[in-house]
């Protein structure tokens, strides 16, 4: 079993909730972030969940190479979770180099140091949004990837198909694509969680800033697309649950030969106006919105067919919609101010 677990871009939202889970499950983890997009509230939070004060913490930049080297040099690492990549759609649109840049380079350099030192586990995280607007649903793990519509999504099929070809050409280096569906919510300590800087893009994190009265109302961007009520459906999963299924991968990945690729979802979809009404039920807390152009970019319906991920990997999402509404909503009333703090 691999022992040491690298969690790059370990202090953020869902690497902390990844160094959580593998810890309860007897891993030995490293973190590595830039502090690039967070502070060190989370790897605080998970420092008092796991009662360790001595989980070994480096601040690199996954870019710079010696430091990655390094890094594996002193720690003798078995498996890495690459999280550290930058998230923004938008901002990918703007500023695509800096996207292609950090995202892609980082992840070139994990692999290129686990080439050198003769093989190690890789587990990358992807997203759904490889998948692009699917013709059928629920998407599995077959479904064609489409072509990427900005540079963000870009770098996810960028670095799977990296992944898959490094694992082809160099013996030992082993790979796993994660591709998340919608992840929310936060640890039931409301201890670590999402901080986003400035105005929220996602859903989520806007209608727990909405509900605290840090936003006057939540704009729901459309409500003319091609599902129950009109509004966007996506499949929305407890970040708990998320990170379980990265334990689980890791347990796989040390087990098996090759390259994958799981879906981790839930396989339910809820639209926008389900999960207003699922906070609002779960808090009960109003979250006044009012109905927007649609968002630029938007499909109408994504969500995951899980079957694969459970059959091999023996992992399913166990939260509910109100558990993920209650536990985003517990963390945001702790954190009212995330970074401004
Ligand atoms: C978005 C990204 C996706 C990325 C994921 C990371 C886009 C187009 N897609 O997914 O590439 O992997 O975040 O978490 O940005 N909504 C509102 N009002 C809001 C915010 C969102 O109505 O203020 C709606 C959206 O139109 C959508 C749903 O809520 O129907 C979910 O949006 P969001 O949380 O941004 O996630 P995705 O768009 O699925």
């Amino acid at each position: 079993m691999a022992k040491r677990v690298l969690v790059s871009g370990g202090a953020g939202y869902i690497g902390s909730h990844v160094t959580v889970e593998l810890i309860n499950a007897g891993y030995e983890v490293v973190v590595a972030d830039n502090m690039s997009n967070c502070d060190m509230t989370c790897f605080e939070g998970v420092k008092k969940i796991t009662g360790r004060d001595d989980i070994p913490f480096f601040e690199i930049d996954c870019c710079d190479y010696e430091a990655v080297e390094k890094l594996f040099a002193e720690n003798s690492i078995d498996a890495v979770i690459h999280f550290a990549a930058y998230k923004a759609v938008g901002e990918s649109v703007a500023q695509p180099i800096k996207y292609y840049r950090n995202n892609l380079v980082s992840f070139l350099n994990i692999l290129e140091v686990a080439k050198a030192k003769g093989g190690c586990n890789v587990l990358f995280s992807s997203s759904a949004t490889v998948y692009g607007e699917a013709e059928n649903l629920p998407v599995t793990e077959q479904t064609p990837r489409l072509p990427a519509t900005s540079p963000y999504g870009n770098t996810k099929q960028m670095c799977e198909d990296i992944l898959r070809d490094s694992v082809a050409a160099y013996d030992g280096v082993k790979g796993i694509a994660l591709r998340y569906f919608n992840p929310i919510g936060a640890h039931p300590s409301a201890l670590i969680g999402e901080l986003p800087r400035g105005v929220p893009n996602n859903l989520v994190p806007f209608i727990t800033q909405t509900a605290i009265g840090k936003r006057k109302q939540l704009s729901v961007f459309g409500n003319d697309y091609d599902t129950h009520d009109g509004t966007g459906v996506r499949d929305y999963i407890h970040v708990v649950d998320l990170a379980k299924g990265h334990v689980a991968a890791v347990k796989y990945a040390t087990a098996t030969l090759g390259c994958d690729v799981f879906n981790l979802g839930t396989g339910t979809g809820y639209s926008v106006l389900d999960m207003v009404k699922a906070f609002e039920t779960a808090n009960n807390i109003p979250v006044p919105y009012e109905i927007a152009p649609r968002r630029p970019g938007d499909i109408d319906e994504c969500y995951a067919d899980p079957t694969r991920a459970y059959e091999i990997l023996g992992w399913k999402a166990e939260y509910g919609i109100e558990d993920m509404c209650r536990d985003a909503n517990n963390w945001q009333s702790k954190n009212p101010n995330g970074f401004e703090a």
